[in-house]
């Protein structure tokens, strides 16, 4: 295979999605190194949280969303190919060696998903009433399963009320923590040249004394509204905790939020419970045990939510070096 223009154009397509993708605070913990037949996915140790994710968890989440971009829009663009997870045991960071291997024929699911990437965002603010279709939720489970998760949606109200309860002990830990905060500070943006990290404008606002969600806060200033009343919550869950696990889940994340896009659903993040251990272990025990909860989403019909923004290709990009 030779490095022809349409080969680089539909790299350089599946990089521009690749960092589309979610990431905890917007720290976009991903390095790419093109080689003559395919992309090598690393992991930035710079940019994994040292207090929220002490162990890069959330980070290789965001790098698997990452490469389910790069697989899947590759396929649209006319190519499959193979996916090597953590493709060198004497490199960790090295997350995956995503090569190409002959032409495709995208499929019309996979072009439903693919052009669902420039408008799924991180949806903080309060949604409708309108409840979520049995038809929408079996595919959004399914989306996790065909990736190797779990996605276990509470639909009992004493689970809701139960995994609700741990986010709230998890936010107020959080929000009492000094070095959590100063973390979450420096990574919240208030307009101004940076290209990472949460804008200010896509906080949600604080939520009115009675709803049963407590989303992060990004602005302590933000007004107070109502949250739904009708919620979805579905946590995400692997069968094992390695890092391969991780990243795994994370390709799951990806499809699952892009099914939902497709579906015309908005989604945000509540992790706090997953980000300390002793409400992990708790959220583990509510789930029966089964499943390492990876983290937490809400979905809903929501309002529109303005995009965030992402470092360019080329800044987290380079010509992989020939040995
Ligand atoms: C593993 C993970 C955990 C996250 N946790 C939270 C969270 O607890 N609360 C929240 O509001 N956003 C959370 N986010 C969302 C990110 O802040 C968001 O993806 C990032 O700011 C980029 O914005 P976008 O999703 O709209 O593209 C999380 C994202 C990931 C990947």
């Amino acid at each position: 295979m030779t490095s022809t223009p349409p080969l680089n154009d539909a790299v350089r397509a599946a990089l521009e999605a690749a960092v589309r993708v979610p990431s905890p605070h917007n720290t976009q913990p991903w390095r790419f190194e093109t080689g003559r037949d395919g992309v090598e996915v690393f992991l930035d140790r710079q940019r994994v949280l040292d207090v929220v994710d002490p162990d890069g968890r959330e980070a290789r989440l965001a790098c698997g969303a990452a490469i389910f971009n790069l697989r899947l829009t590759l396929a649209v663009t006319g190519w499959a190919s193979e996916v090597s997870l953590l493709p060198d045991r004497c490199l960790p960071d090295h997350l995956a060696t995503v090569r190409l291997t002959w032409r495709h024929q995208p499929g019309a699911r996979e072009r439903e998903l693919a052009r669902a990437i420039g408008h799924r965002r991180s949806n903080r603010r309060p949604f409708t009433e309108r409840p979520v279709p049995r038809s929408a939720r079996e595919s959004l489970i399914e989306a996790a399963r065909v990736e190797g998760a779990e996605l276990a949606l509470l639909e009992h109200p004493g689970d809701l009320d139960a995994v609700a309860a741990l986010v709230r002990r998890a936010e107020r830990v959080q929000s009492e923590d000094p070095d959590f905060q100063a973390e979450l500070r420096a990574w919240t943006v208030n307009g101004g040249p940076r290209d990472d990290g949460v804008p200010l404008l896509a906080g949600g606002p604080r939520p009115a004394p009675g709803s049963l969600l407590t989303p992060r806060q990004y602005d302590a200033h933000a007004p107070e509204r109502p949250y739904e009343g009708e919620v979805l919550v579905g946590v995400l869950g692997s069968g094992t905790d390695t890092p391969l696990a991780h990243l795994r889940s994370g390709l799951a994340l990806q499809r699952v939020l892009l099914t939902g896009t497709t579906l015309g659903l908005s989604a945000s993040f509540l992790a706090q419970p997953v980000e300390l251990p002793d409400t992990r272990a708790a959220l583990r025990g509510l789930l029966g045990g089964r499943t390492h909860p990876q983290t937490v989403l809400r979905f809903g019909y929501g309002f529109s939510a303005p995009a965030t923004r992402r470092r360019p290709v080329d800044a987290v990009t380079r010509p992989r070096e020939s040995l």
